[in-house]
């Protein structure tokens, strides 16, 4: 686990410059994305180097740029493929003819194109060219072939070219791709056609026909979660212990009250539930023999014997092809600790830290992000404000 703090898991974008004059306007993209929140990976044909120099956008992203295929020095083993796996899309802006002619027959000639073809993320193009050459009937071919492999192409636009002449083939305004890029971000966090399975709420463990043991969570994180699962499109069954709580508009809705019923319901789901995230504060032990009558008040000492209750979210994450887990942790001391130690102990991608004492049965709380990457501090917020960006957060992960 990394010892450094962020807030929320960055979006990656690998950002291709190729050769032309349109290159000087990749550094103010460069400069609007990164400020914007993403992390911005810059990679350049050597064409590209002798219309901007890589310290300029070494500077602007604070990331090494790469350029040479044939690298020995870089710090990543088989570059051209590390690079393009741990982004979340490629633009390239701008785009020459050249490359635009290479990508559309699978060249793998520079860096930039090796990790073109060698990619399993969106791919996109910013186009930047002569007038005659963007209405070459060779380039409209390649782009029609582009087009055809699902490559989205961003402009061009039309005015004033560097040669003088007038036309189309401008790149697009670096102000209008940052939008763009985001825009696609935006769409990519959401979780259409996903289903998605919430518990939230406590357990209450009945002792006889009137009393029993439950906790104090109110079941406003999971019932805020389960919104901001809908708001992102999400197909969304909500499993709910009992609450005082007004549901959201989710799919399906189903009240238990034992961590028990709980058990039975996420079972009868969970073939068809792609996410996870298990909020209930489940009871851990239950009585081993309820009372189906009130049981009569004496003088005397009374005890009752608790068996402990099934684990539903280690059941989950035990599955042979178990959904994206998503687990929480509530703890009074050592919160990071105990939190890493459950999050190893039921092997689940991603767990939510908070401190008891201030996130049960309030309206806000900090949330501690504990997953592969590290650790993210979602600092104190209304748990509606906590529960969209760690929707967010899981929807990059899962897509990962
Ligand atoms: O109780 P514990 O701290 O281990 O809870 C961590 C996670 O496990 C929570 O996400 C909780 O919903 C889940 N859990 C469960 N069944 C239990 C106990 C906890 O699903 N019996």
């Amino acid at each position: 686990m990394t010892t450094g703090a962020s807030h929320v898991l960055k979006k990656r974008l690998l950002l291709g410059i190729t050769g032309g004059i349109a290159a000087y306007k990749a550094a103010e993209l460069a400069r609007l994305l990164t400020q914007g929140g993403i992390d911005v990976q810059v990679v350049m044909t050597q064409s590209a180097c002798r219309f901007v120099g890589p310290v300029t956008f070494q500077s602007l992203t604070g990331n090494p740029v790469y350029s040479d295929l044939w690298e020995t020095n870089a710090a990543q083993n088989m570059a051209h493929i590390n690079l393009s796996r741990t982004v979340d899309m490629i633009l390239v802006a701008p785009a020459s003819a050249d490359f635009i002619a290479g990508l559309a027959h699978g060249l793998a000639d520079s860096l930039l194109a090796t990790l073109c073809l060698a990619r399993d993320c969106s791919l996109m193009i910013a186009p930047a060219m002569n007038r005659q050459m963007w209405e070459n009937p060779a380039t409209q071919r390649n782009l029609t072939m582009l087009r055809l492999d699902g490559i989205k192409i961003i402009g061009p636009a039309s005015g004033e070219q560097a040669c003088g002449e007038i036309g189309i083939g401008r790149m697009v305004e670096a102000s209008v791709l940052a939008e763009t890029v985001q825009a696609a971000f935006q769409t990519s966090s959401s979780l259409e056609s996903k289903n998605v399975l919430v518990t939230a709420g406590p357990t209450f463990e009945a002792i006889d026909a009137v009393r029993g043991i439950t906790n104090k969570s109110s079941g406003k994180m999971g019932y805020a979660i389960a919104q901001a699962a809908v708001e992102a499109n999400a197909k969304v069954t909500l499993v709910s212990g009992p609450t005082c709580l007004a549901p959201p508009a989710v799919d399906k809705l189903i009240h238990v009250v034992s961590a028990d019923d709980m058990l039975h319901a996420v079972q009868a789901e969970i073939s068809e539930t792609d996410i996870f995230i298990s909020v209930a504060a489940v009871a851990d032990y239950r009585v081993a023999k309820i009372s189906s009558r009130k049981i009569k008040k004496s003088d005397k000492k009374f005890s009752v014997e608790l068996i402990p209750n099934p684990d539903i979210l280690l059941a989950v994450a035990s599955l042979p092809r178990p959904p994206f887990c998503v687990g929480f942790a509530a703890e009074t001391e050592d919160l990071e600790k105990n939190a890493e130690m459950k999050r190893r102990k039921k092997n689940l991608p991603l767990l939510v830290a908070n401190l008891a004492q201030d996130a049960i049965g309030s309206d806000e709380s900090e949330l501690i992000l504990l997953d592969d990457t590290g650790k993210h501090v979602l600092p104190k917020a209304s748990k509606t404000e906590q529960a969209r960006l760690l929707i967010k957060h899981i929807s990059l992960l899962y897509k990962r």
